[in-house]
């Protein structure tokens, strides 16, 4: 028998036991509900809109079962879906919500944590790291620096708030400069969603399917587009930024931002290239600098991802231990399948893995991007 080529989850996130207890200890948004009745799990009020008080606390945000924090049952999961290696990073919202004081020793913990993970399961599992961004920009580059003792940290997880101000927020330049000459890939990470408002009075009767479906992409879309016209593509040509669920709605919007730009009076024209806005185009930044996972859920996506970035730059992603099967005990996860099925139907290709293209984006592509030893 052919040995089956590897698929790498390059997009899979765990909140460890000491993150857990991090959030155990809060009582503001995020934090960890436990419910009187002990068989239930734990539910994680993660959203503003989770923390009501008007709904029971077994229906507040969601159900964070053990599926959540243990690298046993994500070991499992791998089995399960034939996933060869995985590399993992810290759920939102990550660190964000720390005071400045308290980010770098969660930071360094929690790092330490997923190196050990890494080291425990050699070949099995990678990690992206999180930055203390609530901290002073001197003691997020004091980590940065230090991920490079961490040999199975092969970038970092970024949501899109940057120091507070955003992702095109000239005081990340030093960090950006750090995580570039540092060769740390960014993996870009929704969280905050929209402003609620824009759900109307009746989100409440939709679960998290606004937030999460429509909210998250354009929160995506937003805080990339924003680096873009801010230049830090142009300041840090070397920066290799991952966009996750497939760049949000990028590829789809791609030509109507780049327009919008050479229909803005506000841009002069650089005389000597004839450019409007950034120097370096939006074709050529997502041809050069930008990699997207394969969270999409469909073909479509899939095909409008390769298009805009390259076949080489789409890597494969399950998003666990979120969106699990509604139904108790079910092994294989629909929505790690959808995806495996947009890949294929993505390179037009027939069942799972088919085609050149599919086996890279499954695997080749987050090897050779990582350098990831594999089995
Ligand atoms: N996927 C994530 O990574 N985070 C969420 O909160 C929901 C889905
Ligand atoms: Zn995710």
């Amino acid at each position: 028998m052919p040995k089956e080529p590897p698929v790498v989850d390059i997009h899979t996130h765990i909140y460890p036991p000491t993150y857990l207890s991090l959030l155990r200890s809060r009582k503001t948004v995020p934090y960890l509900l436990d419910l009187a009745d002990k068989t239930l799990p734990p539910r994680l009020i993660i959203l503003p809109s989770d923390d009501d008080p008007s709904l029971p606390p077994e229906s507040r945000g969601r159900p964070i079962d053990v599926s959540y924090s243990s690298i046993e049952e994500k070991l499992k999961f791998m089995t399960n879906h034939h996933i060869t290696t995985s590399v993992i990073s810290l759920a939102n919202p990550w660190l964000d919500f720390l005071p400045p004081e308290e980010g770098p020793k969660w930071a360094t913990t929690i790092n330490n944590e997923l190196e050990s993970l890494s080291t425990c399961n050699p070949g099995k599992i990678y990690a992206f790291a999180t930055l203390p961004l609530s901290a002073p920009p001197q003691a997020i580059i004091q980590e940065i620096s230090r991920l490079k003792t961490l040999p199975h940290i092969k970038g970092i997880i970024l949501g899109t708030t940057g120091l507070g101000s955003g992702l095109d927020d000239p005081a990340l330049n030093p960090i950006w400069s750090s995580l570039q000459s540092h060769s740390l890939l960014i993996f870009l990470h929704p969280h905050y969603g929209l402003p609620s408002s824009l759900y109307g009075p009746r989100a409440h009767e939709y679960g998290h399917v606004l937030p999460l479906s429509l909210g998250f992409p354009m929160e995506t879309t937003i805080a990339f587009t924003r680096m873009w016209l801010s230049g830090v593509f142009d300041r840090y040509p070397g920066l290799k930024l991952l966009i996750a669920h497939s760049g949000g709605t990028i590829p789809f919007l791609a030509g109507r931002i780049d327009s919008c730009v050479q229909h803005e009076r506000h841009f002069p024209e650089d005389q000597g290239t004839k450019t409007r806005g950034p120097i370096r185009s939006l074709d050529t930044v997502l041809k050069d600098n930008i990699y997207l996972d394969a969270v999409i859920y469909s073909g479509t996506g899939i095909r409008a991802a390769i298009e805009k970035v390259g076949v080489e730059k789409v890597l494969f992603g399950t998003d666990h231990p979120f969106f699990p099967p509604l139904e108790e005990g079910e092994k294989k996860w629909k929505s790690v399948f959808t995806n495996l099925d947009a890949v294929t139907e993505g390179q037009d290709g027939e069942g799972a893995g088919a085609g050149a293209g599919a086996g890279k984006i499954l695997g080749g592509n987050a090897i050779e991007l990582l350098g990831l030893e594999v089995g």
